[in-house]
């Protein structure tokens, strides 16, 4: 018998998610994997370009839930998916990222008996102002197989207490992506066809509550946007919802000299073009901090936090306040310090979608404990051989340090 899986997604960042994911199971023959569109996200730019240019195949059922409050898009979710998976019978439900679909998709799955996997798990910014974070948290604490990009995910949900047989540390489905797509961005060079040269411009994506809400906020943000244009062009694909509160507020952006572009949001293989040859991206975006640090792109994110802190460790993302001189001193020390190589994170690698479809289908194990304790020992032994090199020679552990590291 087939295994049945079912893909829940709805939001933009969804389905460049789902498009690895989708392509690795369609290679088995021992697998049907259905896809659920749950309809948060409608507008043909914000969903169906997403479809088309990932070469994810049309969803099986569209739930058609739009948009709403937090309570109510998520309960119109629950209730329309519910049918569905009582129809379908799934052997795992599969959901991604941290959107209202995600969590109530599990939700549903989870009071049906479905095993449930979340693509992305162990993420944590510790804001619980952040709707997102609730719903990681959630639903990381119903999901069976909890698909970690990072190590730091994995420490993040044993400081919870989940059990590390429940964690794959598969890597990061979003760079699978962007692997898959890079050459044809490259190839593309949106930044030429819109008259820019190569890092001589700044991309910005802005959509989150906390920036864009506030109108006294946005005005800050976009006054800084301004005069940094004053130096680079600076093209921001709005999103609907920053393009209804720049509406509200009565805020347009006035030529002062500057070139400040707002423009509809971009496909994306268009956006891939740009941010790979932009001299710095300024977003609130979770993907956009990894996929600038992986291309080694300068990055801000307008944030008091990130549950990507692998971003700022170990790549180029810097946080920044939504203040004025706060965006534009940390613009001109990005842009300065770009790093000479890209930075290597562990298991961003674009293979994760084929481990996780390894773990579905041929129940394999990428335990993060294990990992874990070996690096905690070489961290531990590297800890002794500085205080105690002598020692540690005679002991042998030199070369136990590099077998582990
Ligand atoms: C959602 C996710 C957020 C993610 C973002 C990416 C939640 C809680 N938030 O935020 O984590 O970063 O998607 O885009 O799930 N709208 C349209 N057309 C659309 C979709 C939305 O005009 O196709 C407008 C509507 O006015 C809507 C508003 O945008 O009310 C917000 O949409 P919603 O899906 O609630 O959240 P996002 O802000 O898009």
């Amino acid at each position: 018998m087939k295994l049945r899986i079912v893909s829940v997604v709805g939001a933009r960042p969804n389905f460049m998610k789902l498009a690895p994911v989708d392509r690795e199971l369609a290679k088995r023959g021992d697998v049907e994997h259905v896809i659920v569109h749950t309809g948060q996200h409608y507008d043909p730019e914000m969903s169906a370009a997403f479809f088309e240019e990932l070469w994810i195949p049309a969803p099986d059922y569209h739930l058609g839930v739009g948009s709403g409050s937090h309570a109510s898009q998520t309960a119109a979710v629950m209730e329309r998916l519910e049918p569905v998976l009582t129809r379908t019978r799934p052997d795992v439900v599969l959901v991604y990222g941290d959107v209202n679909s995600t969590v109530a998709a599990a939700l549903v799955a989870a009071k049906l008996g479905v095993r449930v996997g979340h693509v992305e798990a162990g993420l944590r910014s510790g804001d619980w102002t952040m709707p997102e974070e609730i719903n990681r948290v959630v639903t990381d604490r119903l999901a069976a197989l909890l698909f970690i990009p990072s190590r730091e995910a994995g420490r993040n949900l044993l400081a919870e207490g989940v059990p590390g047989d429940r964690m794959h540390f598969v890597g990061n489905v979003m760079i699978d992506s962007l692997c898959w797509a890079l050459s044809r961005a490259v190839e593309r060079n949106a930044a030429a066809q819109r008259g820019l040269s190569d890092r001589g411009y700044v991309v910005v994506t802005l959509h989150r509550p906390s920036n864009v809400d506030d109108p006294a906020t946005l005005g800050t943000v976009l006054d800084a946007l301004h005069c940094l244009s004053r130096d680079l062009p600076v093209v921001f694909p709005v999103h609907p919802r920053a393009k209804q509160r720049l509406r509200d507020a009565g805020l347009t952006p006035g030529r002062n000299g500057g070139d400040l572009r707002l423009i509809e949001p971009v496909g994306y293989v268009e956006m891939l073009s740009l941010v790979a040859r932009a001299a710095l991206v300024i977003t609130d975006s979770g993907g956009l901090q990894e996929e600038t640090t992986f291309l080694g792109v300068p990055c801000l994110t307008v944030r008091p936090n990130t549950e990507r802190p692998v971003t700022c460790i170990h790549g180029t993302n810097r946080l920044v306040p939504p203040r004025r001189d706060a965006l534009l001193g940390a613009a001109g020390r990005a842009m300065e310090r770009r790093p000479p190589v890209r930075p290597m994170i562990e298991r961003w690698d674009g293979r994760a979608a084929e481990r996780i479809a390894r773990v579905l289908c041929e129940d394999e194990c990428f335990e993060v404990e294990a990992v874990e304790q070996a690096s905690d020992i070489a961290r531990e032994l590297s800890e002794l051989q500085d205080r105690a090199p002598g020692q540690m020679r005679r002991a042998g552990m030199f070369a136990t340090k590099e077998v582990l590291t």
